[in-house]
This record gives C-alpha cells, structure tokens and sequence, in this order.
C-alpha cells in the first residue's frame, strides 16, 4: 500500500516536472517569437546558403520574376517562407503592382476563396481597408486622370481645370454647368453623333465645388441616412464631379427616371469609350468603386485609357493605380 502510495507520488513528480518543462518552454517560445516580430518558424538564413532552394523557389523561378519583383520583396518572399504557388500566382497577375505584395499575401491570408486575380483587384482598389478609412489625398496635378473615391480625396479648394460655362443647349435644366474643357469638347462631339442618330440626352448635372457637395450629401443625409447616402453620394471632397471631368446625363425629351431602360443609354453605354468617356460606376463592379450601378455618370479618361478600361473590363480605381499612380512598365496585351 505504502509502496503504491509512493510510486503515485513519484509519477505524480515528473508529471508535474514535465509540465513545468512545457510551461518554460512555451514562454520561451513565445519571448523569443515576440522579440524577431511574431514570427513562427522563420529559419535562420546562412550567409553563404542557397536561399532560392532551400525556400523551394528554384533560381529559375527567382530569374523570372525578378524583374517584376524588387529585391526587398524577393527577400520577403524568402525569409518569411511565402508558400511558392501563391506567390508566383499573385505575381504574375496581370495588374499585379510589386508595392503591394505584402498587403496581397495579408488579404488572402484572411479571404483564401477569392482568385489571385480577385485578391489583386480588391487590394488594388483599397478595399482591403474599410471605406473612407485610411484615406489618401489624390495627386491633383493629373487632370483628366485625378481620381476621386472613397479612398482618394481631393482639398477644398481644388477645383478641376480649365473650367467652362456648358451652353444651355445641352442641358436638363435652366441652371448652369461647368465641365472642364477638353470634357466639354469630347462631350459635344459624342452628343452631336448621337443626335445624328437619332438619340437624345442632356446634362443634369456637371461640376460640384467642394461647398456644393456639401449642401448634395446633407441633403441625402437628411432623406436616407448616412448609410444609404453613402451608396451613391460622395463626401465632400471625395466626388468626381468636383474635378470637371464628370456628368450625369437623362434622356430627351422622354426623361426617364431609370436611364438604364433607355435607348439613349444603350447607345451611350456602346459608345462613350470612342470619346474618350467612361461609365464609371458600372453594375457588378459596386463592391470596388464603392458605389451602386449609376447608367447616367460620365467620367471623361481620354481615348486611351477609355478604350483600355471598355475593351478589359475594369475600373478607373484599377486602372489607375496600376497605370497612373505606379505608372506600370509591363507591355499589357
Ligand atoms: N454619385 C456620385 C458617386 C457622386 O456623388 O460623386
Ligand atoms: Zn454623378
């Protein structure tokens, strides 16, 4: 009985012995792993050790990506032992952008079911973040290019260029309309082809200062709350219509509420490109440009960049981060 008693208090010992080890280890551990960033199981690198293999990317796979990816970001891709097929797959996407690897390889960490392609557009897109947080201040330098949404905003005082008064003519209503000259120019072109074929619309609305969009999304404020509000009406500072370059348009004389179901729009929608026109807000897309499906909002680009996003099917929010703002070398086919 004493000798069972004993032989229970011995096992009971180097139980509590282990336990104890494991405990000790364990905060070791985690010490350690506070201290190099948080990182498991990130080995050591030798100085004179063949990195590329020991990290299962062969020196092929580094020679072909190397002059897309940057140095710093192939080091990443190494010491942090990025599994190969996600990053080779994220890399050669056709608008992948080398600044935002990291931010890439984070969103899919956390959205393992979207596409590479998906995980790309999003990020590229900002939507990786909330909406309105994390915002930046766009470059307003870029004219036609200056992009608006809810991450890039734009100063009070910023006001588009080269305004001009549009000529009654072409408007919805007895107000006055500015839009930015090289706009207006594209636009009387585009209106005058489709009157000449027999399809009519008219401005109803063009250039919003700063102070103007206040009054525009207060007042959907008031109606709908800042919820609903915030699915079609931009904050101040953050609406294109203060660059110049953006209208809405309705059919005429028939003026119908949902300018979708018009022939005027099908006819737009057809051929706004080859003026140098984007529908900027277009259905299915709602979840990158942040706002619902708008038929009537215009955003003049140029023919370039008009015809690009047509014939690819992409946003202005992708196409200019990866055009405009990093000003991508990649020969795009
Ligand atoms: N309706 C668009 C999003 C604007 O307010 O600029
Ligand atoms: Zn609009």
């Amino acid at each position: 009985m004493i000798k069972k008693r004993k032989k229970l208090n011995g096992s009971l010992n180097l139980g509590i012995i282990i336990l104890l080890l494991v405990v000790v280890c364990y905060i070791t551990i985690m010490l350690f792993d506070e201290a190099y960033g948080g990182r498991f199981y990130i080995p050591e690198v030798e100085d004179d050790m063949d990195v590329s293999k020991s990290y299962d990317f062969t020196e092929d796979d580094i020679m072909k990506i190397d002059d897309i990816v940057s140095e710093k970001n192939i080091d990443y891709l190494l010491e942090n032992n990025i599994d190969k097929t996600l990053a080779l797959g994220i890399i050669n996407e056709t608008y992948y952008i080398d600044e935002y690897l990291e931010k890439y390889l984070n969103y899919h960490v956390i959205n393992s079911n979207l596409s590479y392609k998906e995980v790309v557009a999003r990020v590229n897109s900002h939507i990786d973040v909330e909406f309105y947080t994390e915002t930046e201040k766009t470059d307003e330098s870029l004219g036609k290019f200056v992009i608006l949404n809810k991450h890039y905003y734009a100063s009070k005082d910023y006001k588009g260029e080269s305004l001009i008064v549009v000529d009654k003519e072409y408007n919805l209503y007895d107000t006055e309309f500015m839009l930015a000259e090289e706009c207006y120019q594209a636009f009387l072109k585009m209106y005058d082809d489709a009157k000449n074929e027999g399809f009519a619309f008219k401005i109803n609305s063009a250039y919003r200062s700063y102070e103007r969009q206040i009054n525009v999304y207060n007042g959907w404020v008031e109606q709908d709350g800042v919820i609903l509000a915030d699915t079609y009406s931009a904050r101040p500072g953050y609406s294109e219509h203060q660059t110049g370059y953006a209208f809405d348009i309705r059919d005429f004389p028939l003026t119908n509420d949902d300018f979708s179901k018009t022939k005027a729009f099908t006819w737009v929608s057809e051929n706004a490109y080859k003026y140098g026109f984007i529908l900027r807000f277009p259905l299915g897309k709602e979840y990158l440009t942040g706002y619902q499906y708008e038929s009537w909002h215009y955003r003049y680009v140029g023919l370039e960049a008009a015809k690009y996003i047509h014939d690819n099917d992409i946003t202005f929010e992708e196409y200019y981060e990866y055009f405009i703002r990093f000003n991508n070398p990649r020969n795009l086919t």
